[in-house]
Parts: structure tokens; sequence; C-alpha cells
């Protein structure tokens, strides 16, 4: 693993250390689904477990850094130059559920930019990282965007809509109206950060979805962008707003997509 500046390194530890509790608890999850109180206590306390490790790894390395996750909030408000943005499991409900389609996705920002993150995958051991102007990788192997050109062609992916969704009968609608652009059916896994880690690896070639938060892509801007590939946040999403939309693509396809998504759901 090429991991060299102590940032990444430092995230790297906080990384591992959380993953080898995430596959613990994944292990009792299976134990869970039949037990008549379900897993759903446990998988809480899973999260704010993988949680707690990352902020003390990151604090003991940079005690004053400000930090933004899922849980816990934020810490060292003040600090607003040099921010840690967490998500200590992205894909809850697949964990729950026992489908291993989750991540620990930990970024790095400088100055309101995220400059270096980690998606860890750590079922599968996949490592995606990226450090600003050092190429993006996953394990030991650098990776690029796919080089496909037409929307049409493309394998694209999205999620949500969440049930409280506003937007939710557009949402619908604009997966039926992309739907029949492309020809392959579009892929739901259910968690943004493999999600946009997985257009950067060229397994897809571009991802979409409305109303996240910013720490299920963090890391994923930086992957993405080293790989060659292009995200924007289209909408009234400031630099600053939690809230964010997301269209993740190749580069190639990117016009071709924003185009055909619908307006209104921008907005
Ligand atoms: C969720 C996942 C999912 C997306 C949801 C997110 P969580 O994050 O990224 O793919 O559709 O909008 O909230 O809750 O599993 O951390
Ligand atoms: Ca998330
Ligand atoms: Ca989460």
């Amino acid at each position: 693993m090429r991991i060299s500046s102590p940032k990444m390194n430092t995230i790297y530890k906080a990384c591992m250390k959380a993953s080898r509790s995430l596959i613990r608890d994944f292990g009792e999850i299976e134990k869970l689904q039949v037990s008549s109180k379900g897993p759903g206590d446990f998988v809480s306390a899973a999260d704010k477990k993988s949680e707690e490790i990352i902020i003390e790894e990151l604090l003991k390395a940079h005690p004053t850094y400000g930090i933004l996750s899922e849980e816990v909030g934020v810490i060292n408000k003040d600090n607003k130059e040099n921010r840690w943005i967490i998500d200590p499991i992205d894909g809850t409900l697949n964990f729950l559920n026992g489908i291993p389609q989750f991540a620990i996705s930990i970024g790095y920002e400088e100055k309101g930019e995220i400059v270096c993150g980690i998606i860890f995958d750590p079922i599968k051991d996949e490592m995606f990282f990226a450090e600003k102007g050092s190429g993006a990788f996953l394990n030991n192997s650098r990776i690029r965007v796919s080089n496909k050109k037409k929307l049409k062609e493309s394998i694209l992916v999205t999620g949500g809509p969440k049930y409280a969704s506003k937007k939710r009968d557009n949402i619908f609608q604009e997966y039926i109206k992309i739907s029949n652009i492309v020809d392959a059916p579009i892929r739901k896994f259910g968690s943004a950060a493999l999600d946009i880690a997985n257009v950067s690896c060229g397994r897809f070639d571009g991802y979409w979805q409305w109303e996240l938060n910013y720490w299920d892509i963090a890391a994923g801007i930086i992957i993405l962008k080293e790989a060659g590939g292009y995200v924007d946040f289209p909408g009234e999403n400031t630099n600053m707003s939690i809230k964010k939309n997301v269209i993740a693509t190749n580069s190639k396809i990117h016009q071709e997509l924003t185009a055909n998504l619908i307006e209104k759901n921008i907005e």
C-alpha cells in the first residue's frame, strides 16, 4: 500500500483499527437476525464504537483539528482550516441486514477543500485512497475512471430516495427517465461512499443521488478527482452546507447525464 504522507498514515491507522471492530460485529449480525430483538440496537452500538475508535485515533494525532462526524456531529468547531469528515459506517442498512456492502469513509479537509481520504470496504478488503496531486489507488494499484463517452452505453448507479424525502415522486420519475436512456439497468447498492469509489475505479461510469450528507461522499470527492473523474453538487448547496446533491462521473458523460436529470430535483 503506497500510503506516504503523515495525514494519510493517520487516516489509515484509524480506519484499520475501526475496521477490526466492524468485522467482528458484522460476524455477529447473522446470529442477531434470528433473535427476537433483532440487530437494530447492536448495529447502532457498532456504528458508535467504530466512530469512537476513529475519532480517538485522529485526535491523538491532531488534538486541535476539527471533526464533522455523522453520529457525534462537530468537535473543535472553531478549527475550520483542518477538518476530518467521517462516516463510521456508510451502508448501515446493508450492515444491519448482513449484506456485505458498506464502508468506512474518512476525508481530510484543508481550508474547505478535501485534500485526501480513504474509503475502506473491510469485507472485500478494498481500500480506495487518494491524496491531492498523487493519483488514486485501490489497494496497491493505481485507478482511473472509465472511458465510456455515451450515456446510453454507461453503467450508472444511484441511491435513495429516503422515505421522508419531499422529492420522492420526482426522484422516481427521474429514475424512469434515465432508465429509458441507458441500455443497462441502473444499479443500486446502498452505500454512497462505495458508489463513488466504484466510479473512480471504472466499475461504474456515473453516479447521482440527491439529498446526501457531506460525510457520505467527502472522501469520495478526492478519490474520484484523482482518478480523473468529475464531481459536482448541483442546486442550492453551498460549499459549507452539509446536505449535498451529487453527480459524480468519469467526466466524459457528465454533461449528458446532468442535462437529462430532472431540473426541479436539482433546485
Ligand atoms: C446512507 C448510504 C446510502 C444512501 C443514504 C445514506 P448511512 O448512509 O450512503 O447509500 O442512499 O442516503 O444516508 O446512513 O448508511 O451512513
Ligand atoms: Ca452515510
Ligand atoms: Ca453512517
